[in-house]
């Protein structure tokens, strides 16, 4: 092929490419080992002196234009395929609102959030604890042993390195004092609550979970009393039912409170007369509570021949059921948006 066949083929090539692919193998046919460019370079070796030179300048004016005609077309060509693939794409415009309805939060979140903005009007801090825990702050550091009848009532899921799910939010106590326990010589109390989800090897029916929600609180000072714990109690309930709730308490046992009290609030359905919801009795349980024992405060750091505190267990879940009326424990966790994003705030 002489130089002008060359040429011509090399423009109708550039002018069929329609893709990258092709372009990419046009460059091979023209500019590869074997190319037609190539081959007349190399042809060159059989001619000499003037026509070596004019033919040599040509081949090589050729090659350059060539070059630079691939590297043109194959910038075109992937301009175009990038803008083809834009146009294929489904366009998202996330200023445009979708007129669908907006998430909403979970019932627990909500009943959470708003607990949380209490105590925290009240002092407390809010604060944050793994899942994931260990026998002795469940139990032991709860003063717990091994082998404590009330071990029965929290049966968990143990991990294979003998770490275990949380059953109940008092986990944290332990932590907690030691985080804020050296606060209290400087005359700052202890004030914190915890929310978080806690696990048991439960049968589940209408009112129990394996997986529910509970939120620690505890206050831990010079002279607490269970005056300080039924007021708090009280203020809180009252701020998240809106409404003044009567409370009392009764006796109930839990190894790391002595004493230690069950809360119950006046049934809100009826208004402390009696009904099927609080079995006739115009009470309802909600929330376990104690002086924290000095086994406890000891295993906390905490001196408890100087300092005294109470703890509650507010169960978050059994919260939210009666704040909206939810009948049944599992839908929680359920996952039926129908049930779950009405409570939107
Ligand atoms: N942790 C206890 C439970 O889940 C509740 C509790 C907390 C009781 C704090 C007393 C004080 O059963």
């Amino acid at each position: 092929m002489n130089i002008e066949e060359i040429k011509k083929k090399l423009a109708d090539e550039i002018d069929a490419a329609d893709k990258t692919e092709k372009i990419e193998a046009a460059r091979v046919n023209f500019l590869g080992k074997k190319g037609h460019i190539t081959s007349a370079l190399a042809g060159l070796k059989n001619v000499t002196g003037d026509e070596k030179r004019t033919l040599g300048q040509a081949v090589n004016a050729l090659k350059r234009e060539a070059e630079a005609l691939f590297s043109e077309k194959l910038a075109e060509l992937r301009n175009l395929e990038e803008r083809a693939l834009i146009d294929a794409a489904p366009v998202y415009d996330l200023s445009i609102p979708s007129g669908e309805k907006a998430g909403s939060l979970h019932p627990i979140t909500l009943v959470s959030r708003e607990c949380e903005a209490i105590f925290s009007s009240m002092g407390f801090t809010v604060e944050e604890y793994s899942e994931i825990t260990d026998d002795y702050n469940c139990f032991e550091a709860l003063n717990i042993p091994k082998d404590h009848p009330a071990r029965d009532m929290q049966d968990t899921y143990y991990l294979e390195n003998g770490q275990l799910l949380k059953t109940h939010t008092s986990a944290a106590q332990n932590t907690i004092m030691r985080k804020y326990g050296k606060n209290l010589e400087a005359g700052l109390p202890i004030r914190a609550i915890f929310p978080g989800r806690c696990f048991r090897n439960e049968a589940t029916d209408a009112c129990h979970e394996n997986t529910f929600f509970q939120m620690e609180g505890v206050m831990i000072d010079r002279d607490i009393s269970i005056s300080n714990l039924i007021y708090f109690m009280k203020t809180m309930l009252s701020e998240v039912f809106e409404r003044d709730v009567k409370v009392r308490l009764r006796p109930g046992f839990f190894p790391f409170v002595e004493p230690g009290f069950e809360l119950d609030i006046s049934c809100a359905i009826c208004g402390g007369e009696g009904c099927p919801s609080c079995k006739n009795s115009g009470w309802l349980e909600l929330c376990p509570c104690g002086m924290i024992h000095p086994n406890v405060l000891t295993a906390g750091g905490i001196d408890p021949e100087k300092y005294t505190g109470f703890a509650f267990g507010l169960g978050l879940t059994r919260l939210a059921m009666m704040k909206f009326g939810i009948k049944d424990i599992r839908d929680f966790n359920s996952g039926k948006l129908a049930n779950l994003t009405q409570f939107v705030h």
